[in-house]
């Protein structure tokens, strides 16, 4: 049985040839996502900007810098967690990914949750937020953790039958955002909480 580690770098092996959507014509790479296999926690942000595309790693930029300090906040660093997007490709000028471009990149999306097994995922925006969960509204929603059963992935699959889900504000969207930053910080530093309330059972 191959690890996790093999499991994923045969993944993004594939990734790299894949030519599903029109996105691939427009971007100079795929970005499939990096981090460590073992991770327990995964982060999903929406798809590469000009820096991933350039360096082929996700959150590379500003929002990338960012993501790294929050990280730093509750004692992580990149390669302790695994970082991707929903899609992993760069939309035309950074446009929002169109729902046929994220249907065409799921497949992916979900044979990573499913090789990494993550204890939490945590969306980043509104677009990751609602690949997972339709209909909620970030506002309401951020900062909150609930389980959720993964379409196409079966409850067995799933280390307590559904996933936990806990959604934050893109860092993008708050980096010059003065209270949606706050907000962020703050729902950041609880994720060590989410994590042991997880492991207690404690999340229903
Ligand atoms: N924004 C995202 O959503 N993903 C990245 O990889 C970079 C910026």
């Amino acid at each position: 049985m191959a690890t996790k580690k093999e499991q994923l770098k045969k993944l993004n092996t594939e990734m790299l040839a894949c030519s599903k959507c029109a996105l691939r014509q427009g971007c100079t790479q795929v970005v499939p996502g990096a981090g460590s296999a073992e991770a327990n926690i995964l982060f999903i942000g929406e798809a590469p900007g000009k820096k991933e595309d350039e360096t082929g790693e996700p959150f590379v930029g500003a929002a990338g810098k960012f993501l790294n300090e929050m990280l730093g906040t509750i004692k992580l660093k990149r390669e302790d967690v695994y970082i991707a997007n929903v899609c992993k490709c760069r939309p035309p000028e950074n446009r929002d990914p169109l729902p046929k471009e994220v249907a065409a990149c799921w497949p992916w999306l979900l044979a990573q949750i499913k090789t990494i097994q993550p204890k939490l995922i945590v969306t980043l925006g509104r677009h990751s937020m609602e690949r997972f969960l339709p209909g909620f509204k970030i506002s309401e929603v951020h900062g909150k953790a609930l389980r959720k059963e993964i379409e196409g992935m079966g409850k067995a699959n799933l280390p307590a039958g559904r996933q936990v889900f806990y959604t934050l504000y893109h860092p993008a969207a708050a980096l010059y955002n003065g209270s949606m930053r706050e907000t962020l910080i703050k729902d950041f530093k609880r994720i060590p909480k989410i994590i042991a309330k997880i492991e207690q059972e404690e999340i229903r």
